[in-house]
């Protein structure tokens, strides 16, 4: 859409702020101009009539892998910012286990500039801390990177960061937000060690729960969160899988003022150790999916604001890899499609308000990594914007699936709630079932000091 162009999106149900109202919509170039009833649509380019649909902002995904560059067997970024936008997903935030590793300026400067080419959501990319790479932490420029991430416990692209110096020197001496992967090493090992001595090479996946245990994730976390009290970090504590670790959070202070937040996602809220006899290595993520009565914990701590951030942690691999035994198969899912749809069924399942939904997955990661006028529906912001069928019923369809690794958790569930279209920077990003082809992804910006 050019800088003039003029859109009236009528009759908008939009959710935003806490409610639900009914209203007309001014779309002008690649900005939200006029929110109010009876826009008048004699001048407009285009109008487009939303009765019955609820409009929503478009996600921002603060935990993806897009696995570009060196992974590009299992995704890339243009495929998985499609797969994105056709899942209300407007922004994403991108994770540093690529190869080589995002942990210099030099391999983000490129990343970035592989986005700027290729990518079909908006984009921004996290920083990657390591045991020796402090002096790099230190001359970012902070306006620009979204946070740096720490893996805490080891995961796909062997990033761990063990030594205890390094971290209390990550700690004291950034203002970034610091976004860290808790699993507790020494316990997963001695886990994985016990499973070995009783199975074998063949450990049933349904170990994996014990073996990246409530203990290893406690472990882990809580030791990140003392630290951030010890020095006035700014801690945002990802994939929070167990009850345990609700009681490291607050709910009584304003999102703004937390210095410690916690992010939950999708898989989390969705899925509980019952179905690992069905789904298998599939559902294989690290946290591990854990009992009925964590997930339910969880939901609990989302709804009372224990749990500030809803993400996915999309993280493909390919079906050969994910097929193998519980110990080679590695952990991770596409999700960025599907978690919407996952959420608005929750939603119908009485598990979250839509004003909920809005406020953990639109507006709170744009309050707590600073994104500049995204995140909410308001005059002077961006036009990126979720059209929501919440009544339609579909069936996850392998056919469908826009992930290059073509395979979903979800294949075969019938969720209630679609996207029907998206909107990114004013343009219709998608549309009918399909991504438009031209692509109008922007770089986030922050508003930082
Ligand atoms: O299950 C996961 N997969 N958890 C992570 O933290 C990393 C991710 C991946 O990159 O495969």
């Amino acid at each position: 859409m050019n800088t003039t162009s003029k859109l009236v999106i009528k009759n908008a149900r939009i959710v935003n702020e806490q409610q639900i109202v009914e209203t007309d919509l001014l779309i002008q170039g690649k900005y939200i101009t006029k929110i109010g009833k009876g826009i008048s649509s004699t001048s407009a380019d285009q109008v487009y009539d939303a009765e019955g649909k609820y409009i929503i902002p478009g996600l921002i995904d603060d935990q993806v892998h897009f696995r570009e560059p060196g992974l590009t067997h299992k995704a890339c970024i243009e495929t998985e910012s499609k797969a994105a936008l056709a899942g209300g997903i407007t922004s994403f935030i991108e994770m540093p286990n690529t190869q080589p590793q995002t942990t210099t300026q030099s391999e983000w400067d490129q990343k970035n500039k592989r986005a700027e080419e290729t990518s079909f959501a908006n984009y921004a990319f996290m920083f990657g801390g390591t045991n020796d790479n402090l002096d790099e932490i230190l001359a970012l420029d902070n306006k620009r990177v979204p946070a740096l991430k720490l893996f805490l416990g080891s995961s796909t692209g062997n990033m761990l960061v063990d030594n205890p110096e390094v971290l209390k020197s990550i700690f004291s001496s950034t203002s970034l937000v610091i976004a860290v992967h808790c699993e507790d090493e020494q316990t997963i090992r001695e886990n994985t060690k016990t499973a070995q001595e009783k199975y074998g090479d063949q450990i049933p996946i349904s170990e994996h729960p014990f073996i990246r245990s409530e203990e290893a994730c406690y472990l882990s976390s809580s030791q990140a969160v003392a630290l951030a009290k010890e020095t006035g970090a700014r801690l945002h504590v990802f994939h929070v899988s167990t009850a345990k670790e609700l009681a490291l959070f607050r709910n009584d202070i304003p999102l703004k003022d937390k210095k410690i937040t916690a992010e939950v996602c999708t898989h989390h809220l969705w899925f509980s150790s019952e179905d690992y006899t069905e789904k298998g290595t599939h559902i294989k993520w690290n946290p591990a999916v854990k009992t009925k009565e964590d997930r339910a914990a969880l939901w609990e701590g989302l709804n009372s604001d224990l749990l500030d951030v809803l993400a996915t942690d999309h993280a493909p691999h390919t079906l050969e890899e994910k097929n193998q035994t519980y110990l080679k198969a590695p952990s991770g899912g596409p999700l960025v499609q599907h978690a919407l749809p996952a959420l608005l069924t929750s939603y119908h399942k009485g598990k979250l308000s839509l004003e909920k939904l809005v406020e953990k997955a639109c507006h709170n990661p744009a309050i707590l990594f600073d994104v500049k006028q995204r995140g909410y529906i308001r005059e002077g912001y961006f036009a990126d914007l979720v059209v929501l069928d919440i009544e339609k019923e579909f069936i996850v369809n392998k056919d469908e699936l826009l992930y290059q690794c073509g395979w979903s958790p979800f294949e075969g569930t019938l969720f209630k709630g679609a996207v029907e279209r998206t909107m990114l920077n004013g343009h219709w990003a998608y549309a009918n079932g399909k991504v438009n082809p031209i692509s109008a992804a922007e770089a986030l910006t922050f508003d930082r000091e």
